[in-house]
C-alpha cells in the first residue's frame, strides 16, 4: 500500500512526520494542603520517550489500552499541545521553532477526526457551514468558491445529495452521517496529514466498516498520510501500514502491520492479538487481557512497565527497563525475553 506512490528511497523528505524522544508530562493537580506539605511536584508521564516516523502516504497506527497516551501523542504531534521534551517535525520543520502564526498556517495541512462527532459539531450550525469553517479560516481568498467546495467534499464522503444535507443540523442525521461530516470537515482544507483519534469507536457497529472503507478510499484518492489511533487491533488491520503498540506512555513494539500479526514479539502485543475477536461467532477464540489494571502513570512500575502483568516476567524485568531492539528486519521490540517468540 505504502510504496505505490512515486517517492524515491530514503531521502529525508520521505517522512512527513518525525517524532523523536517525545515526552509529555502533566503536573498532577493536588489539593491545597498537599501543595504546602509536598516537597516534590508529581507528574503524569502520559508520553515517556516515544519516537516514530511516518512516510508520506503511509498510515501509522498507534494501539494501546485507554490511558496509554495515544491521544496525547496525537495532540502533541499536530501542535495542539506543547511537548515536555523531544522533537516533533512536520515536513522537516521543527514545530517548536514556529511562531503561533506560522503554526496556524501549518494547521491546514494537518487535520483531526475526533472520536465523538456530536462533541465536535456545534448543534446550532448547519452541516454545510460546519464544513465550511475551515475554508473560511484557511482559504479566505477563495470565498466565492467555498459553497461548491463544500458540496463537492460532501458528495465525496457520501452525504448525497449534498444540497439536501447542506442545510441540515447535526441532530437531524444519524451518528454515522455525523462522522461523515467530521471527515468532510477534516478533508475540505486539503490536508496532507490526518490525525484520526479512534474515529469509529463511538459509531454504531453496523456503520464502522463503511466508515473505515471510506477513510481507506479517501486516503488512496488524496494520498493522505494518517496517524491512526485505535484501542483495538481489529480496526488497525483495515487501514494501517505500520503499527506501534503503546503501553503506559511507551512504544513497546513497532513494525509493519503484517509483520506484527505474523510475528508478535512482545508479550503485551501477543495478549492484545489474542483479544482480537474472531468474526465467526461459532469460533470464539477471544482471550481475556492479562489480569490487572493498567498501572498508574504517575508511579509506573520499575524496570519494564508491563512486568506486573506479564506471564513471562523474570527478576530482571522489575530491575531493568528494556530498550527497543530490532529483532527482525524493521521490527523493534522492548522486551528482555523477546527472543523466545522470534
Ligand atoms: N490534560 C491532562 N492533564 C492531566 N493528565 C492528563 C491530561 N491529558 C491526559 N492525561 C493523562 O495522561 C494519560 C494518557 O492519556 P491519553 O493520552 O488520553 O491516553 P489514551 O488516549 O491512550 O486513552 C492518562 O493517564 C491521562 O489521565
Ligand atoms: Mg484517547
Amino acid at each position: 500500500m505504502t510504496d505505490m506512490n512515486n517517492t524515491p528511497q530514503n531521502n529525508e523528505n520521505d517522512y512527513l512526520v518525525e517524532v523523536e524522544h517525545l515526552k509529555k508530562y502533566f503536573p498532577v493537580q493536588t489539593g491545597f494542603i498537599d501543595q504546602i506539605f509536598s516537597t516534590e511536584k508529581e507528574f503524569v508521564r502520559a508520553v515517556d520517550d516515544v519516537s516514530f516516523k511516518i512516510r508520506r502516504g503511509e498510515v501509522l497506527g498507534l494501539a494501546g489500552e485507554s490511558g496509554s497516551g495515544k491521544t496525547t501523542i496525537g495532540r502533541v504531534t499536530i501542535g495542539l499541545e506543547e511537548k515536555t521534551a523531544g522533537e516533533v517535525k512536520f515536513d522537516g520543520v521543527d514545530l517548536s521553532t514556529l511562531s503561533n502564526e506560522e503554526l496556524r498556517k501549518l494547521r491546514r495541512r494537518m487535520q483531526v477526526i475526533f472520536q465523538d462527532p456530536m462533541a465536535s459539531l456545534n448543534p446550532r450550525m448547519s452541516l454545510g457551514n460546519a464544513i465550511r469553517q475551515g475554508l473560511e479560516i484557511h482559504y479566505p481568498e477563495t470565498k466565492d468558491q467555498h459553497r461548491d467546495m463544500v458540496l463537492g467534499v460532501m458528495e465525496k464522503v457520501g452525504l448525497a445529495p449534498a444540497k439536501f444535507y447542506y442545510n441540515k443540523f447535526p441532530n437531524q442525521i444519524s451518528g454515522g452521517q455525523r462522522q461523515r461530516v467530521v471527515i468532510a470537515r477534516a478533508l475540505v482544507t486539503k490536508p496532507e496529514l490526518v490525525l484520526a483519534d479512534e474515529p469509529i469507536a463511538m459509531a454504531d457497529v453496523s456503520v464502522r466498516a463503511q466508515l473505515l472503507d471510506l477513510m481507506v478510499q479517501l486516503k488512496n484518492e488524496f494520498n493522505l498520510t494518517f496517524l491512526f489511533i485505535t484501542h483495538d487491533l481489529a480496526t488497525a488491520k483495515y487501514i494501517c501500514d505500520k503499527i506501534g503498540i503503546l503501553y503506559l506512555g511507551k512504544i513497546v513494539e513497532i513494525s509493519d502491520l503484517r509483520e506484527i500479526y505474523a510475528h508478535p514479539l512482545h508479550p503485551y502485543t501477543i495478549a492484545l492479538l489474542a483479544a482480537v475477536p474472531v468474526p465467526d461467532p461459532h469460533e470464539r477464540r477471544q482471550e481475556p487481557m492479562p489480569s490487572g489494571e493498567i498501572p498508574n502513570p504517575i508511579h509506573p512500575p520499575s524496570g519494564c512497565r508491563f512486568h506486573p502483568r506479564c506471564p513471562y516476567a523474570q527478576e530482571i524485568c522489575a530491575l531493568e527497563e528494556p530498550e527497543l531492539r530490532e529483532l527482525r528486519p524493521g521490527h523493534l521490540v522492548a522486551c528482555h525475553f523477546a527472543e523466545q517468540f522470534k
